[in-house]
């Protein structure tokens, strides 16, 4: 039986990856180095701090910042990303998340979110998600990221809902690594290799059903 839904936020329910992205090249470009596309996809589902070395890392930089300079730069890099995301709508909401999401909870489903983001609320609000959600766990409440598996049994402890009645939508390994270690099925979002180790995979979820859902995971 499945009872809630826990969705990640950042390329599964909205493409915020690619201003993730052109927060860090800024910071990148203002040290003196390129950082590349592929080494952007290393920070997806990678909390802020641990982003921030993967970028310094990526200009040789590993080493020649104190803390409190690093807390400095994440902050900027953090008031650059918000200035993409105070500027988003509804229309970014990725194909047939709306949909879905509404199909949930007329068939009663628990909808949760499970995001390492701590601006998940301000993401939320901007694509008039925020009411479909009944609990929200982001990273403002959690103290472990990804491939630890607090977000998410977090967020089933807030509903209520037994870890094996739970299933997780996530783009990241990291995350489909969480929600086993939670105990939860999982359906890997966007169709990347890495995510070979969900119990189901999705390209997109446009035409997506619950009964799919049903039909593929509650066997
Ligand atoms: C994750 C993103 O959802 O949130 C990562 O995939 C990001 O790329 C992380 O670093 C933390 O986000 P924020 O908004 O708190 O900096
Ligand atoms: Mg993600």
């Amino acid at each position: 039986m499945i009872s809630c839904c826990i969705f990640d936020l950042d390329g599964v329910i909205v493409d915020t990856a690619k201003y993730h992205y052109l927060a860090w090249v800024e910071l990148a470009q203002k040290l003196g180095f390129e950082f590349t596309p592929e080494q952007g996809e290393l920070t997806k589902g990678v909390s802020r701090m641990a982003s921030l070395d993967i970028v310094l890392r990526a200009g040789g930089m590993e080493d020649r910042f104190s803390e409190e300079e690093k807390l400095r730069m994440a902050a900027e890099k953090n008031e650059c990303y918000l200035r993409f995301i105070s500027r988003m709508t509804a229309d970014e909401v990725l194909p047939g998340v709306d949909r879905f999401l509404k199909e949930l909870r007329d068939e009663g489903i628990k909808v949760v979110l499970g995001s390492a983001s701590k601006n998940a609320r301000v993401i939320l609000d901007r694509c008039r998600l925020t009411p479909q959600f009944d609990r929200i766990v982001d990273g403002t409440l959690v103290s472990k990221a990804k491939p630890d598996p607090e977000v998410f049994a977090k967020g089933a402890e807030l509903v209520g809902i037994a870890p094996r009645a739970c299933v997780v939508f996530e783009d990241a390994a990291a995350g489909i690594e969480a929600a086993t270690r939670a105990g939860m099925r999982s359906v890997g979002v966007g169709g990347s290799p890495l995510l070979d180790k969900a119990t189901l995979q999705l390209k997109s979820f446009e035409g997506f059903t619950f009964e799919q859902l049903l039909r593929h995971i509650d066997r």
